[in-house]
This record gives C-alpha cells, structure tokens and sequence, in this order.
C-alpha cells in the first residue's frame, strides 16, 4: 500500500547481523593499487559498502531459512524441486521447468541448444554474459533496445522496450531462413540502466514474433520489479496484483533465463523455463552432462526450497515499494549533488553517467572505471563499471575496437541488505568525490582475457 509518509520503512526487521569494516584511505590506496585498479579483485572484506551487484548479494527471510531445513537432498525427484517447479510454474505457466546454478548456465544451455555460426538472437540489450554465451557459440548477439533507451537524460518511462521498426526490419531481412531461433528481452533491462518493459511493448514483441514464427523468450531476472514499474507507470495496472501482471508478462513468451540471484531472493540459483518438447528433450541431455539430473539442476535440494520461497516473497507488494523506492531514494540524492545519472532511477541500481559527469576523460581512458576507483579510495563503496571497460574490446565480426553506447558507473543495491543510513553514507562520500572530479585521470589497460575482460583485466592510471 502507497504511504502517506516519506520515511522508506524497511518491511523487515533485523535478527541477525554481520559486520562491516572500516578501512583507512591509506590502506584503500595499497588494496587498490594491489588489485590493479579492478574493482572484482579487491577482498570483500576490505570493502565498506558493497554495491558491486545485486546478484547473490540478498538476506534470505527467516522463512527461506527454515524452508532450506526442509530441503530435500534425494538425488532424483526430490521434494524440494517439485516445489520449486510448482512456484515457477504459479507465476510463468511454462512447462518444462531446468534448475541451474545460475542464469548464465541457463543461458548456455540455450544457446548451445539452439545457436551456430550465421545465426542471430535479438534482445533489448543483452547482458554481459547473455552476450558472451551468445557469441561463444559464434552466434550474434544483437541489442534493439529503442533511442529513448540509449539516451541517459530522457524520462521515458520504459527506456527498456524493444525497437519494434528494427526487430521487423531484422526479422523482414531474414524471412523464411531459420537464422533467428529465438529472440528475447531483458527486464529490467540491466545493461541499460535497470529500466523496464511494458506491458505493452512485451504484447507486441511478442505478436511481432508470433508473425514471423519466432519464438519470444524473457531474460527475466528483475521480473517483479519489471512488474512493479508497470503498475506504477502504466495506465490500467494499477489496481492489479503484482501476481498477476507477473503472470500476464510471462503468458506472452514461450521460454525464459532466470538468475534467481536476483528476484527469488536466493544466493545462488537459476533456472531455464520453456514450452517447446522437442527443445526441452534437447535441453534435459545438455542438462544432464553439465548441471545434473534435471530435478536437481547444479543446486541443492535446500537451495531450490529457499528459491520457491523467495519466489513468493518478491511479489509481495510491500517488499517491492520498500525496493523501488529506496533506489529511488539514492537516485534523487545524487541528482541534488549534480550528479548526472540514468533517468528515470532504475529498479536495482543506480547508474550514474561517468560521460556526462567526467567529460574529461575519453571513452577509451574509462571515465566509469576512473570513478569506480575514485569511490572506492575515498569512501570504501564498490560500484562497477558497464561501459566500455565492460562492453568494449574487440568486434569478433569487425575486427575493431568497439566503445559501449554509455560510459555507465552502476551502484547496484543488493536485496533487504542495507538500511537508510549506509545509503545516507554513500550520498556523503559522493558529495566529497564530486568536488575532486576535474582531478580524476582515465585508465589504461595493461593486460587483459579473451572475452568477460572486466573480471580480470589489468588496468593502470594514467
Ligand atoms: N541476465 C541478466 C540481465 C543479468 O543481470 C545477469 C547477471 C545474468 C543474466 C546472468 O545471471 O549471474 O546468475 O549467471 N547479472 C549480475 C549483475 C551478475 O551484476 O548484474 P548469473
């Protein structure tokens, strides 16, 4: 229920805790200088405030807890996975439901299922890993996402959709091939700034999809805040339950990734979701070689207890006002340093325009990397960089040295972790990073993998 006070009640309470440490500036200095100026290879323990992800990173409830006490370890058809299978089948109603580790081994199993060379898979803008599994089966991955999306500044109110002129244009150019075996959209649409999809853009993907004979899959990882942001933006939702327009978002596809990382409130899990027999025959062997029997899937039978039950505590209308609003909550305070961020906040992260903010330092010297690092030595916040340092590197198809859309600094807000006084914390330490920005220098990068080079590229100020 809408409150009329502007205090942000965490609907929760808290009954156990874990410590936070406070480190100096000086031996921030020597961990980052240490961590080659990457952010993934600093100790968590060294770190303040952890805003690195949203994945993994959430406090299961007292009843996730007890439900994993009732986990059932059975090798095959266990307990807990029939009740996992009924609460995704309760929200989605597909049919054949794949537990995984996490959403990319989800991903992978689709795409090695269905991708090869000369093939291609549309999405809003897919996530780094969608992407990478993807081209590693030298599939293409390619975004659609609309202009409104790739412009930080605009206030559209669903920055996530898809671009329909472009998807029919994609789907017109290779008309009566099987080049497309799948399309997709993200929601929220991460790798954008977090923001969502219409109800109506997901109809219409999906009617443009049915046209051309194309199956529509959801990346649904932020689901319920998806949800959420059409019950508050879209006329005509807002007297309908979060269930249900859940529901309604998930009639429109015939498969979906999960990363239940996110939205089932769990610290590691995943699931692949689809209609399809003959697909689901092929993904059920893949399964068995690399995750496991298909009732267990890569997770515990205590995992998939606490995931049916984090699938039913997201939904609730209370935990998801508390979460958009105390996003919201950093957004807006960010905005009143100056700050230039992705409007309008997104649902689990803050994404803070390096371009806009740091326009000294070019795209190829990493201007969100810069400000990641800045952050971390002044305050010990870790957020992390979606932009070039992420996204860019070399085309597999050109060549090229490619640059991201948006130099992005993303602070995601892990679930029921962090209270109203560590994100009052992250406001002070950004209203003194703010004043130095004309100070901060770019980065160069000194050794870096093949693909995912965020993860363990080398880097060095400049
Ligand atoms: N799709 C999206 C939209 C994601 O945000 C993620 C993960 C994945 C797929 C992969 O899921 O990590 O369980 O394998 N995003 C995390 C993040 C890592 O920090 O945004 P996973």
């Amino acid at each position: 229920m809408e409150s009329k006070f502007k205090t942000i009640i965490e609907p929760f309470r808290i009954k156990m805790v874990e410590p936070i440490v406070m480190t100096t500036r000086k031996e921030r200095e020597k961990y980052l200088d240490g961590a080659d100026n990457n952010l993934f290879l600093i100790k968590a323990e060294h770190i303040l405030i952890d805003l690195l992800t949203d994945s993994g990173t959430g406090a299961m409830s007292a009843a996730q807890w007890a439900a994993m006490m009732e986990g059932d370890e059975s090798y095959a058809g266990c307990r807990s996975y029939y009740k996992m299978r009924d609460a995704v089948q309760d929200l989605t109603g597909l049919k054949h439901i794949f537990p995984t580790h996490q959403g990319r081994a989800a991903e992978r199993i689709l795409f090695t299922t269905v991708g090869e060379e000369g093939k291609i898979i549309p999405n809003n803008t897919h996530f780094d890993t969608t992407r990478a599994n993807i081209e590693f089966t030298k599939t293409e991955a390619i975004d659609l996402v609309i202009e409104e999306g790739k412009n930080p500044a605009s206030e559209y109110p669903f920055k996530g959709n898809m671009d329909l002129v472009k998807l029919e244009e994609l789907f017109e150019k290779h008309k009566g091939t099987d080049h497309i075996p799948l399309c997709m959209l993200t929601v929220t649409n991460n790798s954008g700034g977090g923001q969502p999809v219409s109800m109506k853009n997901l109809k219409e993907t999906s009617e443009l999809c049915k046209r051309y004979n194309i199956p529509l899959f959801l990346d649904a990882c932020r689901f319920a805040e998806n949800a959420y942001f059409i019950k508050i933006r879209e006329p005509g939702f807002e007297n309908r339950e979060i269930k249900s327009i859940v529901q309604e978002m998930f009639s429109y596809v015939q498969g979906a990734t999960m990363s239940s990382k996110k939205d089932a409130l769990v610290n590691m899990g995943g699931f692949l979701a689809l209609n399809d027999d003959a697909l689901a025959a092929e993904v059920q062997n893949l399964e068995i070689l690399t995750e496991g029997y298909p009732t267990y899937g890569g997770l515990s039978g205590r995992d998939l207890a606490a995931l049916a039950q984090g699938l039913q505590e997201v939904v609730e209308e209370d935990y998801l006002e508390y979460r958009i609003r105390s996003t919201q909550y950093l957004g807006d305070a960010l905005v009143e340093l100056g700050i230039p961020i992705v409007r309008p906040v997104g649902g689990h992260a803050v994404y803070i325009d390096a371009k806009a903010m740091l326009p000294h330092i070019e795209p190829k010297d990493f201007p969100a990397q810069a400000l990641a690092c800045e952050l971390y030595l002044e305050g010990g916040i870790r957020g992390v960089e979606i932009g070039s340092f992420m996204f860019g590197g070399i085309d597999p198809k050109t060549g090229k040295e490619r640059f991201s859309e948006m130099e992005l600094l993303r602070l995601a807000i892990p679930r029921r972790v962090y209270t109203q006084s560590h994100i009052d914390y992250v406001i002070e330490v950004f209203s003194h990073v703010v004043k130095n920005s004309k100070l901060m220098r770019g980065l160069t990068i000194t050794e870096e993998p093949p693909f995912l080079r965020h993860f363990s590229a080398k880097l060095k100020r400049n």
